[in-house]
């Protein structure tokens, strides 16, 4: 066992606040169609939960990038290990993902989808750690900040393990 996990928030707090979020969405795009991007893997949980609460139209996709560079150089790459099958040309883009850290990686790929015009883009993140910003980023929907600590759950992982858990965990190592 590598560490111990203890509730940062609860399931119920989680929930709660993406219903907020998923309310807030709905009456930004009130008569509008969204094309909600899932960043894999992260972002898949929190994105099924969040687009299930959404009252306008839908379309659902997922996209998996990492960055290349020597993890100092904020001007890197992104690649893209899994791409879109919609077309975002013309839609409204919303960009859902688990936390935003650096911003290395989200950074690159939010320029990556603007050059292919999308009608907007927005950034929607569940958690956001601004402690540890190193490139700007623009989020439009935030659930939580949280302070610099490692968390779990609810998509995200350790070593790939403990996506599934309900709540958001974090990690103490002895
Ligand atoms: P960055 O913002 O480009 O540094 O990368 C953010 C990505 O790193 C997130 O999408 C997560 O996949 C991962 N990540 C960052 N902080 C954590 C954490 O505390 N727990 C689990 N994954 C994290
Ligand atoms: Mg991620």
């Amino acid at each position: 066992m590598d560490g111990q996990i203890h509730v940062m928030i609860p399931e119920e707090e989680v929930n709660a606040r993406i219903a907020e979020m998923a309310a807030q969405i709905s009456a930004d795009f009130q008569g509008e169609e969204i094309l909600a991007v899932g960043i894999l893997r992260g972002g898949a949980y929190f994105c099924t939960e969040l687009t299930k609460r959404i009252t306008v139209p839908v379309i659902l996709d997922f996209i998996e990038a990492s960055s290349y560079g020597d993890g100092t150089c904020s001007s890197g790459q992104v690649k893209i290990t899994k791409d879109l099958d919609e077309d975002a040309s013309g839609k409204n883009v919303v960009v859902i993902e688990d936390i935003i850290d650096t911003g290395r990686t989200l950074s690159l790929l939010m320029e990556n989808l603007k050059s292919r015009n999308p009608k907007c883009l927005k950034l929607c993140t569940l958690l956001d750690k601004p402690q540890r910003r190193v490139v700007e980023v623009h989020v439009d929907y935030n659930g939580f900040q949280i302070p610099n600590k490692f968390v779990v759950g609810y998509g995200m992982d350790y070593a790939q393990r403990y996506r599934n858990l309900p709540y958001i965990g974090v990690v103490e190592f002895e």
